[in-house]
């Protein structure tokens, strides 16, 4: 087994959890090994549901993440269904960080 990191997830209204994810794991794979619950659709990296910030730390996406624009990866967002942990982890979670990616015509 590859080296495992410590990945703080946080979500917007305060609610923080810490699981541990291997370097071979998605990081959506160790919150659910844990009995965290994070959003989620294709799995693959095409649909951006599980869509997370990175606050602090590294991942790596598994396979090019084909949900995101790249002025949004460049950005610091990142598909958790395909991001494997680099080192330890700060990450910004929940479905209100997806949604920062869709513009609202009505703002
Ligand atoms: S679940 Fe669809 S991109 Fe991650």
């Amino acid at each position: 087994m590859r080296d495992r990191h410590r990945i703080e997830l946080r979500w917007r209204d305060g609610r923080t959890e810490t699981v541990h994810g291997t370097e071979d794991e998605s990081v959506l794979d160790a919150a659910e090994r844990a009995g965290v619950g994070l959003p989620f659709g294709c799995r693959t990296g095409a649909c951006a549901t599980c869509t997370g910030r990175m606050i602090e730390g590294e991942i790596e996406h598994a396979r090019p993440p084909r949900g995101l624009k790249r002025e949004f990866e460049q950005g610091g967002y990142v598909l958790l269904c395909i991001a494997r942990a680099r080192t330890d982890c700060r990450i910004e979670v929940g479905s209100d960080v997806q949604t920062d990616l869709v513009t609202n015509p009505w703002k």
